[in-house]
C-alpha cells in the first residue's frame, strides 16, 4: 500500500513537472537549434495558435531527440496526438469517409502490384490516400518498408506547422487531392457559378456576405469533420434501382468491379466494399445523405429546385450506365467467345476495373477502363457540381465516342481471330 502511494505520488509529481517547467524548457531548446536547422519551419510554427498556447515542438514530437545526431529519435505525431487536445474534431473525423482513405486504397488488388514509392512512399495513390487513422498493423507495415512520414491526416487540410483554421476553410485546401483524372471536383467547382461567385466575393466584386457555397459549406457543413455523400465515388448502390434496365446495367458494372462474379453471385470483394464503406448498401443510408445535402442547398435555393437539380444527377448516372453496360458486355463477350484470354492476375475471364492499367491486360480493356473511370465519373460529378461543360464535353460526349471505339476494336479482334482459324 505504502509502495503504491509513493509510486503514485512520484508519478503525479513527475507528470506535473514534465508538463510544466520541463516542457516549456525543452521546447525552448528545440526552437533554439531549429531556428538554425529549419528556420522557416520555426517561423510557421511561431505564427500558429499553437505557439500562442505553448504547444511547443516537444509536445508533438517528444523530447528524446535533443542533439544534431539524434534526429531519428523524434516521434512523428499521428492523429491521436492531436486528439489529446482536439477530441471533438478527431471524433468527427473518424466517423467520415476520409478516415477510410488508407483502408480503401489497400483493399484494391492494383495497390499491391504497383511500386511502393507510389503507395507507402506517398508519391502516387498514397499521397492522397494517407488519410485515416492507421491501425498498429498498418503502421508497422509502413515502418518495415522504411517509411516514417505520412502518419497524420490532420495536416492534409491544416498544413504543418501553421495548422491554420482559415486555410482549411478555403476550397483550395481540397484541391491537391480532389482534382484530375477521375475526380476533378476542383476544376468543376472552380468554373461553376458557385465557385465563380466565391472568387468574385474574395476579390471584392460581390458583397462580403454574398451567398457562395464552398466545398466545405456543402461537404463539412457547420464546421463538422465528418464527410460522406449519397452516391459516393463509384456511383453504384444497393438495393438496385426499381427500373429494370437500370438494375441490369448496375449489375453489369458490379460484375466489372468484381463485386459480383460473371454469374451475378457476390464475391469476397463485396466484403471489401462493406468494410471500406465504398457504397451505400441500404436505401435508408442513401436517403439520409441525400436529405443532409438538400438541407444545405435549402439555405440558398428552394427545396423543389435543389431536389430537381440533384435528381438530374441521378438520371445522368442511369443514362451513363446504359452506355457503360453496353461497352462492358461487348468486352465480356470477347472473353466468353475465347477471343480475349483471361489475364493471369484476374480471378475471372471478365473485365476487371479494380486492376486499373496493369501490363498483361488488353488494349480494349484500357479503353473500357478509361470510359468508366474518367468519362462516366465526369458525366454525373459534373451535374452534382453545376458544371455543364464537364458533364457534356468531358463526360457524356466522350462516353458515346468511346462506346463506338470499343465496338470498332472488338470487330477488329473478331476479324483477326477468324483469319487465324
Ligand atoms: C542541437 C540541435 C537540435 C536540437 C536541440 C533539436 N533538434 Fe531536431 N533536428 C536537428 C537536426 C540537425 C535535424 C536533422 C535535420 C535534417 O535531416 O536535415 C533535426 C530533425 C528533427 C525532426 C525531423 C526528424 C525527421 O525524421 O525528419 C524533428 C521532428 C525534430 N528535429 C524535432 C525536434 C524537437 C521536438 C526537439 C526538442 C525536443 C529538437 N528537434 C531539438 C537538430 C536539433
Ligand atoms: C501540433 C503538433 C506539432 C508541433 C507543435 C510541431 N510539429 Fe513538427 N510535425 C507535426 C506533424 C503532424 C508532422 C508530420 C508527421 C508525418 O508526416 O508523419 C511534423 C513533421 C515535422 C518534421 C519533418 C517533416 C518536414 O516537413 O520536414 C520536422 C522537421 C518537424 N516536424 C519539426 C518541428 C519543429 C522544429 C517544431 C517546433 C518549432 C515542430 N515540429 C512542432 C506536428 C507538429
Ligand atoms: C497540447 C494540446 C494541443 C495539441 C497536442 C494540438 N493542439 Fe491544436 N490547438 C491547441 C490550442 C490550445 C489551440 C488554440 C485554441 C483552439 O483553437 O482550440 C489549438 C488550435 C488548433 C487549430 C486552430 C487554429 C486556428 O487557426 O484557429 C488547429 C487547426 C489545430 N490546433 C490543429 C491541430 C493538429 C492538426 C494537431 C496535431 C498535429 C494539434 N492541433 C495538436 C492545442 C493543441
Ligand atoms: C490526386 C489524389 C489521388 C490519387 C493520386 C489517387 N486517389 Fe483514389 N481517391 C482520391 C479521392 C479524392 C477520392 C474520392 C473521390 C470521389 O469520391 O469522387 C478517391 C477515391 C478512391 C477510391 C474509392 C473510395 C470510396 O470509398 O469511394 C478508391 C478505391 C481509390 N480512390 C483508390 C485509388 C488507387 C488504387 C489509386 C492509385 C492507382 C488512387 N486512388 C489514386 C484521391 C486520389
Ligand atoms: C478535409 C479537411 C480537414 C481535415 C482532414 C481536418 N480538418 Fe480540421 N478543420 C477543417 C475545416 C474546414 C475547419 C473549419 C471549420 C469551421 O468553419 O468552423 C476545421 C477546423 C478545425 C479546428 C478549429 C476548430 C474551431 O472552431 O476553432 C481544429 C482544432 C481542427 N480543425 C482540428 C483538426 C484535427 C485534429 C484533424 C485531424 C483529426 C483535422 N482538423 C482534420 C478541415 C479539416
Ligand atoms: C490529402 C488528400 C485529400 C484532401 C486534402 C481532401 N480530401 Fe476528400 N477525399 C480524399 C480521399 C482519398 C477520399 C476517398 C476516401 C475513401 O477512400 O473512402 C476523399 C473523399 C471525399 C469525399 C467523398 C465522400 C464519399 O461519400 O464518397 C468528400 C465529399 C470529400 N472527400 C470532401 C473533401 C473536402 C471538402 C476537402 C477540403 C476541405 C477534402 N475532401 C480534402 C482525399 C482528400
Ligand atoms: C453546392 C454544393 C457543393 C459544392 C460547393 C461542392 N460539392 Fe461536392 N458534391 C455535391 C453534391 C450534391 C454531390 C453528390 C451527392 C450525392 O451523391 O447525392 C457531391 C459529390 C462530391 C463527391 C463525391 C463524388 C462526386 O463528385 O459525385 C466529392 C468527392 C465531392 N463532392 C467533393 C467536392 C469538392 C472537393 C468540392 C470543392 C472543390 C465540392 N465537392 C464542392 C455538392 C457540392
Ligand atoms: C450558399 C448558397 C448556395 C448554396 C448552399 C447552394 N447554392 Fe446553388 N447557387 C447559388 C447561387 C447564388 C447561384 C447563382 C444563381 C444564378 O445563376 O443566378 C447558384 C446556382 C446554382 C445552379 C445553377 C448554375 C448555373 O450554371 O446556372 C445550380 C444547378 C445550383 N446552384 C444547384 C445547387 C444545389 C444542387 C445545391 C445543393 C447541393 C446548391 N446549389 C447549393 C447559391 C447556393
Amino acid at each position: 500500500m505504502k509502495r503504491f502511494f509513493v509510486f503514485f505520488f512520484t508519478s503525479l509529481m513527475t507528470l506535473l513537472f514534465m508538463a510544466g517547467i520541463v516542457s516549456a524548457k525543452e521546447g525552448k531548446v528545440c526552437i533554439g537549434c531549429h531556428k538554425a536547422v529549419t528556420p522557416l519551419l520555426v517561423k510557421d510554427w511561431q505564427s500558429s495558435e499553437h505557439s500562442n498556447n505553448d504547444v511547443t515542438c516537444n509536445v508533438c514530437h517528444g523530447a528524446e531527440h535533443k542533439s544534431k545526431k539524434t534526429s531519428h529519435l523524434a516521434r512523428m505525431p499521428d492523429e491521436n496526438t492531436c486528439a489529446e487536445c482536439h477530441e471533438e474534431q478527431f471524433n468527427q473525423f473518424t466517423k467520415g469517409k476520409h478516415n477510410l482513405g488508407w483502408t480503401s486504397l489497400n483493399a484494391l488488388p492494383v495497390t499491391h502490384m504497383e511500386p511502393d514509392e507510389l503507395m507507402e512512399g506517398g508519391k502516387g495513390c498514397g499521397g492522397c490516400h494517407n488519410m485515416g487513422v492507421k491501425s498498429e498493423a498498418q503502421k508497422k507495415e509502413l515502418r518495415d518498408k522504411g517509411y516514417t512520414y505520412q502518419t497524420n491526416s490532420c495536416d492534409e487540410c491544416h498544413t504543418r506547422h501553421t495548422f491554420s483554421k482559415k486555410e482549411a476553410q478555403d476550397p483550395k485546401a481540397c484541391q491537391t487531392c480532389h482534382m484530375g483524372f477521375d475526380h476533378p471536383q476542383w476544376e468543376m467547382y472552380e468554373s461553376s457559378k458557385h465557385g465563380v461567385r466565391y472568387q468574385m466575393k474574395e476579390m471584392g466584386k460581390l458583397p462580403k456576405d454574398a451567398a457562395a457555397p464552398t466545398c466545405q459549406f456543402c461537404h463539412l457543413p457547420d464546421g463538422t469533420h465528418t464527410n460522406k455523400v449519397a452516391w459516393g465515388f463509384l456511383g453504384v448502390r444497393l438495393p438496385l434501382p426499381n427500373d429494370k434496365q437500370w438494375a441490369n446495367d448496375q449489375t453489369t458494372i458490379l460484375k466489372a468491379l468484381g463485386v459480383l462474379d460473371p454469374e451475378g453471385k457476390p464475391t469476397a470483394r463485396l466484403d471489401i466494399v462493406k468494410a471500406a464503406d465504398l457504397a451505400r448498401l441500404t436505401e435508408e443510408d442513401w436517403q439520409a445523405e441525400r436529405k443532409k445535402m438538400i438541407k444545405t442547398c435549402k439555405k440558398c435555393h428552394s427545396e423543389k429546385y435543389a431536389r430537381g437539380e440533384l435528381e438530374k444527377g441521378d438520371q445522368m448516372i442511369k443514362k451513363a450506365d446504359r452506355l457503360m453496360a453496353e461497352a462492358i458486355n461487348i468486352v465480356a463477350d470477347l472473353y466468353k467467345d475465347g477471343i480475349l484470354n483471361k489475364p493471369a492476375h484476374y480471378s475471372y475471364a471478365y473485365p476487371d476495373f479494380l486492376h486499373f492499367y496493369q501490363t498483361g491486360g488488353s488494349y480494349i480493356e484500357q479503353v473500357l477502363f478509361k470510359m468508366y473511370m474518367k468519362h462516366r465519373m465526369r458525366t454525373y460529378q459534373g451535374v452534382f457540381h453545376a458544371n455543364p461543360d464537364y458533364t457534356y464535353w468531358y463526360g457524356w460526349a466522350p462516353m458515346t465516342k468511346t462506346l463506338d471505339e470499343v465496338k470498332k476494336i472488338a470487330e477488329g479482334l473478331r476479324c483477326k481471330a477468324k483469319i487465324k482459324q
